[in-house]
């Protein structure tokens, strides 16, 4: 079996190349960027296809979940907001000393109906800049692996337009990591936002944003791989952006994460993107 030269076309914007196990006629087989290309084995009957071909017969994800995360309490008042509230409390919040260093909040973009929920973890110094998540370098490469599935966070149908949030609004400083008191101040607006949205499928990318849904500490390698649940709403855990571009070796998991994602969200009669 050989890839499309639209699949082909997808990974390479993952920087992911493809293993070809015979010489390929030329332009059939994906160069990427040397210093980024991993080489991921040719499509199983796993991976579904990342294109807008049609979708595969549902089939029931690969694994069932093993964590029933716990739901915590939201503050007095946030589990009635409407957007435009919850933006607003959110810009106003000083319930952590992020706040003194912010130059401003980083909310969340997307659709507020999306289909897709991507949870990251805090802003950066260029999100802290333009108030909204994922601009950076790990914002690129978060896009590329949206693209490579048919998703976007430009303007599209809910189906394809995903909402992206992090787990806390402001940014820390030096982007040092989160810590577990600004992690809990920060907790509430995102469970609204989860709320609001009411996602079909979440993707959980890094240790933080697996941490606050799943109160797991285990490593987002001993995670993924199968469907955990948010509230009800399947939830896959992957590598965050940032790790892949410093591990670029474990861009073809994520991919794996990426084809697990679809096919949950096919198996529980979603429509595939696209
Ligand atoms: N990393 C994140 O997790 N979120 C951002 O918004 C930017 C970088």
């Amino acid at each position: 079996m050989r890839w499309s030269e639209r699949q082909v076309a997808m990974l390479r914007e993952m920087g992911v190349r493809v293993w070809a196990p015979h010489a390929e006629p030329a332009g059939a087989v994906a160069v990427a960027d040397e210093a980024e290309a991993v080489v991921v084995a040719p499509p199983s009957a796993k991976a579904p296809a990342p294109s807008h071909a049609p979708a595969a017969a549902p089939r029931p994800a690969a694994v069932a979940t093993p964590i029933a995360a716990p739901r915590a309490a939201l503050p007095a008042g946030i589990a009635t907001m409407d957007w435009p509230e919850l933006r607003a409390t959110v810009a106003a919040c000083t319930a952590c000393t992020l706040c003194q260093g912010r130059t401003q909040t980083v909310f969340g973009v997307g659709h507020t109906r999306a289909h897709w929920m991507i949870v990251g973890e805090a802003p950066g110094e260029q999100e802290d800049r333009q108030g909204e998540p994922f601009v950076g370098k790990s914002g690129q490469l978060l896009d590329n692996m949206l693209r490579a599935i048919a998703l976007t966070r430009a303007d599209a149908e809910p189906a394809r337009q995903v909402y992206i949030a992090n787990t806390l609004k402001c940014r820390p400083p030096g982007n040092r990591n989160p810590a577990p008191a600004e992690l809990a101040a920060c907790e509430g607006f995102l469970i609204r936002q989860v709320q609001l949205v009411q996602p079909k499928i979440i993707l959980a990318m890094g240790a933080y944003a697996v941490q606050s849904l799943l109160r797991s500490k285990e490593p987002v390698g001993r995670l993924r791989g199968r469907v955990h649940h948010y509230q009800g709403v399947p939830l896959i855990v992957t590598y965050h952006p940032a790790y892949l571009l410093r591990n670029p070796e474990d861009k073809a998991k994520a991919w794996d994460d990426l084809c697990l994602a679809v096919e949950t969200a096919r198996a529980t009669g979603m429509a595939a993107p696209g």
